[in-house]
């Protein structure tokens, strides 16, 4: 079955072709960030826009890229939400008109189930499984005990972990969206980090995350050490600060799977790009009793292909032509 993905939540463009949530035939991204970085985030009236210029074009490449017209699709998957509703808008309309016109089925996409399903791209993975999901908007653990039920096990009470990233790249004068540029200038620390930027794991009695504690200890760092020396140290801040972050994941996800019993293991999102994280996960999770999958790094911050495959598992035989799009998570479950 070949699935055409369209992804339009936030500030990428993004169309692919799936084969049964697995293969992927063609797979374009255009990021919109060269247009927001002058703000430091993204401007959601912008973003819309540029969705709305670029949706087009982006198509004709798409199917310049791979044997397959239109007429071979036997579905189209959409993101609905979470997300910016005007972004999420020039999507949802994109496809429902598509399909309307070619007599396509239409799935309507939750974006987060999404990022968990880049995990099955290139990969035989099988439900169940514990995702430690990161993003720029969210941090959940969540139990999958089918391809489609999302149990939300944990979720942060304040900051999203790529949110904390993006924060403490911003005190470092990095560019926007600062997590991979974090991620550079903390992995080219070959230092220890000493016992004064040492950063406690925050770890509340539930499962869930907080990292706004952690952002305000780098901030307290800063004023306390003065601008000379920040500047001089901020590579081994950064180190530990992204340290701290993946000890974090680690300890919570495997708090969760002792909890659950689920040893099949899976990073999803954006901040599963970071280098510590999947270090850390390689370590303990990469060997006997755990299995790991992690996405390729293409797959984890947003695309459309993990919109395809998510879309392939929803599969029904009903089109759903009268969705809405929404911004915030409304519901844990999936399925239908
Ligand atoms: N190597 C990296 N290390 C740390 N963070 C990273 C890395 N690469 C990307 N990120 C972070 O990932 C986030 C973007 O991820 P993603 O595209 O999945 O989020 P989003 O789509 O904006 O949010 P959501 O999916 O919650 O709506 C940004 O905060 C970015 O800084
Ligand atoms: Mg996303």
């Amino acid at each position: 079955m070949l699935v055409l993905g369209v992804e339009t939540s936030c500030d990428e463009t993004a169309l692919a072709i799936v084969e049964d949530g697995r293969k992927v035939h063609a797979n374009k991204v255009l990021s919109q960030i060269a247009k927001h970085k002058d703000w430091g985030g993204v401007i959601p009236e912008l973003a819309s826009r540029l969705h709305l210029e670029a949706i087009n074009d982006l198509m004709a490449e798409l199917f310049k890229d791979c044997d397959y017209q239109i007429e071979d699709i036997d579905a189209i998957a959409v993101s609905s939400g979470p997300g910016l509703v005007g972004s999420l808008m020039v999507g949802a309309n994109f496809a429902k008109v598509l399909a309307w016109i070619y007599g396509k089925d239409l799935i309507e996409v939750n974006h987060l189930h999404g990022h968990v399903c880049a995990n099955f791209i290139d990969s035989d993975l099988e439900p169940p499984l514990l995702c430690m999901l990161a993003s720029g908007g969210h941090t959940q653990i969540i139990e999958m005990q089918s391809y489609t039920k999302m149990n939300i096990l944990a979720e942060t009470v304040d900051d999203a972990a790529g949110e904390a990233f993006d924060k403490v790249a911003r005190l470092m004068g990095l560019p926007y969206p600062g997590g991979p540029h974090l991620d550079k200038l903390a992995s080219s620390c070959e230092a220890e980090v000493p016992a004064e930027y040492k950063f406690p794991v925050a770890m509340p009695k539930s499962l869930n995350f907080s990292f706004s504690g952690l952002k305000t200890a780098v901030l307290r760092v800063k004023e306390k050490i003065g601008d000379e020396v920040w500047e001089r140290d901020k590579v081994v801040i950064a180190k530990s600060f992204q340290q701290t972050v993946a000890q974090t994941f680690y300890r919570k996800t495997l708090a969760a799977s002792e909890e659950t019993g689920i040893t099949k293991i899976v990073l999803a999102g954006g901040v599963s790009a970071n280098s510590a994280v999947r270090a850390i996960f390689h370590d303990k999770f990469g060997g006997e009793g755990f299995e790991l999958v992690v996405p390729s790094l293409k797959y984890c911050t947003d695309n459309a292909a993990m919109v395809a495959s998510a879309g392939y598992f929803k599969r029904s035989d009903t089109s759903e032509f009268s969705f809405e799009v929404y911004s915030r998570v409304k519901t844990a479950s999936v399925s239908k």
